[in-house]
């Protein structure tokens, strides 16, 4: 069992995907990360009311306040295919003010240890709501919803508390 990413710890390594062109592209926790001041949102699925109606529109609004705050990174990550996300994507974020990436082998969940089993709802294994504000590689901050579907302490605009600015 990995233990919970905290703050002052490395970002574990993972490929993530995208769609390029209409083909799965992959990337990776260094090449997105490293250098930049980022604002990770995790989300439990694409296409889920909490996170299509209230989550990421949440961090879109933000996103020129944050990016004003010195976070040239603002990334959402999702354990769907990169088919689905970047079907979400469109309709989430046309203007495509965030970048979303695709966590469908879960690699940078479980590393995270954020994994979450929701057989109840039938999602199968996903990944808890959460959010990373990180320097580079380094985890400055994580918070993580204590109920997949409430959306109440991960919202974009606490990274711009001066603590972590
Ligand atoms: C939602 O974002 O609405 C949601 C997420 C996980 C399970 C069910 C709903």
């Amino acid at each position: 069992m990995v233990s919970r990413i905290s703050a002052g710890d490395d970002l574990p390594y993972a490929q993530l995907a995208f769609l390029k062109d209409g083909a799965v592209a992959t990337t990776d926790t260094v090449e997105v990360f490293a250098g930049f001041r980022s604002v990770v949102i995790g989300v439990p699925g694409a296409f889920t009311p909490v996170c299509t109606e209230q989550h990421v529109p949440d961090f879109v609004r933000n996103a020129p306040k944050l990016r004003q705050a010195g976070f040239q990174k603002l990334v959402c990550i999702a354990p769907n295919d990169p088919f689905v996300i970047d079907s979400w994507r469109k309709h989430v974020d046309p203007a495509g003010t965030v970048a979303f990436y695709a966590d469908g082998n879960l690699d940078f969940t479980r590393r995270l240890g954020l994994e979450r089993l929701q057989r109840d709802l039938f999602l199968g294994l996903r990944s808890e709501r959460y959010m990373l504000v990180l320097d580079g590689l380094r985890v400055r901050h994580v918070r993580v919803e204590p109920t997949i579907t409430l959306y109440s302490c991960v919202r974009s605009s606490d990274a711009l508390d001066t603590e972590y600015l």
